[in-house]
């Protein structure tokens, strides 16, 4: 058993926590406020094939670092998760990377939404957390851009029951626009894959919802516009879902002289005016989760001009910190802080709570650095930011975790 002493919970009270462990261990938590285990809903945590960027073993290490004790993956790796027998071997892969460190991180799969491979969607259906449709191509060769396919994706999410998860960007407008403008600097990203990318496909995506009465989850929403659309088919009815990211919250495209390639991601950063909009999309309930998006890779690469530099940037270590920080400035509660990073997953993805809890100093102020990290690919978009409100233990599946000895 372990016991928590003092801790503090949302609400203020002081509280005593008893965890099921094989071990015994006391914590005494005076000063430290507890959360349960935070539930990242989308990291790329680039196994198979794509191991040279990250892998279980160092994500685990990142993600419990974070505060984080339930994922869900994408399956954008090499190849690319699409059939029952890749999903199989996929987990196995999984399971020995977790092994290697002794994390039993919890995790869910995302299927991948290919043409060739609709009809493996019925064999995997208790397996997968959701299906994702990649509306737009972005890391990887994952993309769904014709109508019928669209069509054929909802109709078999709709008849097995599955969530769909959609990137929605346009690729018809991405592609127009990649050939008229051809582009050199990594800022011309923003202006590639514009607002009115994004919001041409979450249109295409709720108006398949509303047909199929498929439950939608639009992952990565950056822009006013798309909170227009998901907030008129909330007050419509519809299953609708929507997440955000943390550097969409907290970057913005002023962030490219500085961070270079290392501010390329899909979507891209958004003008300075989206980031209160989301923040007011948060307080409104419009936007139910955020997903760190945690899509590493190496240096080497993001340092290759536009558009040679792969899009995404690492961010399961820094969520919690950043919403903390935000805390602090008054922006967001601790009340929403915790629907968006545990109970509206549960809720929309139908988890159950488990005993994970996460102890928090919410006083505690350190530099995103580099050399802090536990990502593989050993950067952020955030170093040299001094955040305030960490998490300081993990502990997950009865095993806890100190992090300053991590
Ligand atoms: O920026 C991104 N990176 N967006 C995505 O959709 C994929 C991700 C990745 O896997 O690198
Ligand atoms: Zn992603």
């Amino acid at each position: 058993m372990i016991t928590i002493e003092n801790a503090k919970n949302l609400h203020g009270d002081r509280v005593n926590i008893h965890i099921s462990s094989e071990k015994n261990l006391h914590i005494n938590a005076e000063g430290l406020l507890a959360f349960p285990g935070l539930i990242d809903p989308h990291v790329h945590f680039r196994t198979p094939g794509l191991e040279y960027k990250e892998n279980w073993s160092t994500a685990a290490i990142a993600a419990i670092s974070g505060g984080y004790t339930t994922v869900f993956d994408m399956p954008n790796t090499i190849p690319p998760t699409v059939s029952a027998e890749l999903l199989q071997e996929k987990k196995f892969i999984i399971q020995s990377q977790l092994q290697a460190v002794n994390i039993p991180l919890r995790y869910h799969l995302f299927f991948g939404a290919d043409k060739a491979h609709f009809s493996e969607i019925y064999k995997v259906r208790e397996e997968v957390i959701g299906i994702k449709v990649f509306m737009g191509c972005s890391t990887g060769n994952l993309v769904i851009d014709d109508d019928e396919s669209l069509h054929a994706v909802f109709a078999i999410a709709a008849s097995q029951n599955l969530i769909v998860a959609v990137h929605a960007e346009d690729e018809k407008r991405l592609d127009v626009r990649k050939k008229q403008y051809n582009p050199k600097n990594y800022a011309d990203h923003s202006f590639i894959r514009d607002e009115e990318t994004a919001r041409l496909a979450v249109l295409k995506a709720i108006h398949l919802a509303k047909i199929y009465r498929v439950k939608l989850y639009i992952l990565h929403v950056s822009t006013h516009a798309e909170i227009e659309l998901i907030s008129k088919a909330k007050a419509d009815g519809l299953a609708v879902y929507a997440e955000t990211t943390p550097h969409h919250l907290f970057l913005n495209e002023a962030a490219y002289p500085l961070l270079l390639g290392k501010a390329v991601v899909n979507p891209p950063l958004r003008k300075i005016v989206e980031q209160s909009h989301l923040f007011q999309a948060i307080a409104d309930g419009v936007i139910d989760t955020i997903g760190s998006d945690h899509a590493p890779h190496t240096i080497a690469e993001k340092e290759k001009p536009y558009p040679s530099c792969p899009s995404g940037m690492p961010g399961i270590e820094t969520t919690l910190p950043l919403l903390l920080t935000a805390y602090h400035q008054e922006k967001i509660s601790l009340e929403k802080i915790h629907s968006l990073t545990v109970t509206r997953a549960e809720e929309i993805f139908g988890l159950t709570r488990n005993e994970d809890i996460i102890l928090i100093d919410l006083h505690k102020k350190a530099t995103v650095t580099s050399k802090a990290l536990k990502t593989k690919c050993a950067w952020s978009s955030f170093e040299n930011w001094e955040l305030q409100g960490w998490p300081v233990y993990t502990i997950i599946q009865g095993q806890c975790f100190n992090l300053s000895e991590l």
